[in-house]
């Protein structure tokens, strides 16, 4: 096969150069823009951490005021585009919801932009990050029968999302700040994860310069997977079959089968091999939440056990296997009152950041439409049998 090295997935191939997200899984270590997860999930807000990731830098006020007011600007869909949630079945999945309405958004913004202007592209990657909360909200409000609701520019990102999603018509939806802050570091910790395969599928998609909506709706069909996005609405699914901490034990030995497709979802990833560092500030939030709200959650308690049951067993450690992301992302969804079909919503929500930025960081490479190539392993040469009649 000449020179062609065979990679499957490209697990050992850099696709591409960035700038944009360092990850070392060694170190259990996350850096957007060269700035720590953690630092930014304790002093930063998504709106910061968008334009962080889009433009390289952090912005001065100035900067982050006329920002704010464009994602004020740009945050409606337009009436035409509502329209289009009426053609889905009321129990039709959020996110394939998503992949359709993001996609059919490419309609509405084609002609009007030339994806070669700077400015254009800019604006795109506004209207994408600013449009994401009413999308995802109307694919909720949808699914109940209710009535969808506009953003309100008094109230920041992540309680404007939660005003559509569950504020009540004609009451005015006051914020719980704890709750908001919360769902703002859920935000921060989605936003970006550098080649991911969402993103690599936006990357993909946009290397034949397609619409950035569309190669938008391209990675929300991917982050839709149980073993990507998908995977936290799938911890919430397994821990409800656990059911209770006297069953952990059985699970563990099924993750543990090699004959039992069944895993352990939220543990495990491509590139943490220590600890996955989102996953700490994410099981703070879930306890702080709770306690907050006064809620108990007896999923946070298997879930707690589970991990700790887990890290103890041969198996997992030998693999290296740890909770990622997903695992508490779920129960503190859940404290807040997301059901369970919206938790990749709300990731896609938060990763359009990122795909964004790459959208952009991709306009200004010159290497041209990505193709990877295959190892080929099907019949070789052979002929239309002479005997079968022609048609
Ligand atoms: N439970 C049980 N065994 C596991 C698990 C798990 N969750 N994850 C990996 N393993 C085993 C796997 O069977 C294999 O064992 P062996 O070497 O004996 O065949 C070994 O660990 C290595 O697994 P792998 O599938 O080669 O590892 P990977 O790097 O390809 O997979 C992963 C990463 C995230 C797809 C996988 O760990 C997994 O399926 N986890 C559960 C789903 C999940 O939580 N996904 C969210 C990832 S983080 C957020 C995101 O990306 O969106």
């Amino acid at each position: 096969h000449g020179l062609l090295a065979y990679d499957p997935g490209f697990r050992s191939t850099a696709s591409t150069k960035s700038a944009i997200t360092f990850v070392d899984g060694d170190k259990g270590m996350l850096l957007y823009r060269g700035y720590p997860i953690e630092e930014l999930a304790e002093r930063s807000d998504f709106v910061e951490v968008a334009y962080l990731l889009m433009n390289g830098e952090l912005p001065t006020p100035a900067q982050r005021a006329e920002f704010d007011l464009l994602i004020g600007q740009h945050n409606l869909l337009h009436e035409q585009v509502l329209s289009f949630y009426r053609g889905f079945r009321r129990d039709a999945h959020p996110m394939a919801v998503m992949v359709g309405v993001v996609g059919a958004l490419s309609a509405f913004y084609h002609d009007v932009m030339d994806i070669r202007n700077p400015e254009d592209r800019s604006r795109a990657a506004v209207r994408l990050i600013a449009k994401m909360p009413m999308l995802a909200a109307a694919s909720y409000t949808y699914s109940m029968g209710r009535p969808v609701r506009y953003p309100n520019n008094r109230l920041d990102y992540a309680s404007n999302f939660q005003q559509m999603m569950f504020g009540i018509p004609s009451e005015e939806y006051v914020p719980d700040p704890v709750v908001a802050r919360a769902l703002d570091i859920i935000f921060i910790l989605h936003a970006d994860h550098e080649q991911n395969a969402s993103t690599s599928t936006v990357r993909l998609a946009a290397s034949s310069g397609a619409n950035p909506f569309a190669c938008i709706a391209a990675g929300i069909a991917s982050l839709w997977g149980p073993a990507h996005g998908g995977a936290n609405e799938a911890v919430l699914k397994m821990l409800t079959d656990i059911g209770s901490v006297d069953n952990i034990p059985k699970a563990i030995a099924r993750a543990k089968d090699k004959n039992d497709p069944f895993r352990l979802m939220g543990f495990g990833h491509r590139i943490y091999k220590n600890f996955d560092p989102r996953s700490r500030v994410i099981q703070g939030q879930a306890r702080k939440v709770l306690a907050h709200l006064g809620k108990k959650d007896p999923l946070l308690e298997i879930a707690v056990r589970l991990e700790e049951i887990a890290l103890q067993d041969e198996y997992f450690i030998e693999r290296k296997l740890y909770p990622n992301v997903d695992f508490y992302s779920g129960i503190l969804l859940r404290a807040m009152g997301f059901p369970m079909n919206m938790f990749t919503a709300v990731f896609a929500l938060a990763r359009t950041a990122g795909w964004v930025s790459h959208w952009l960081e991709l306009q200004q490479e010159s290497h041209g439409i990505d193709r990877p190539r295959q190892l080929y392993v099907g019949p070789t040469l052979r002929h239309y049998p002479a005997e079968r009649a022609p048609r």
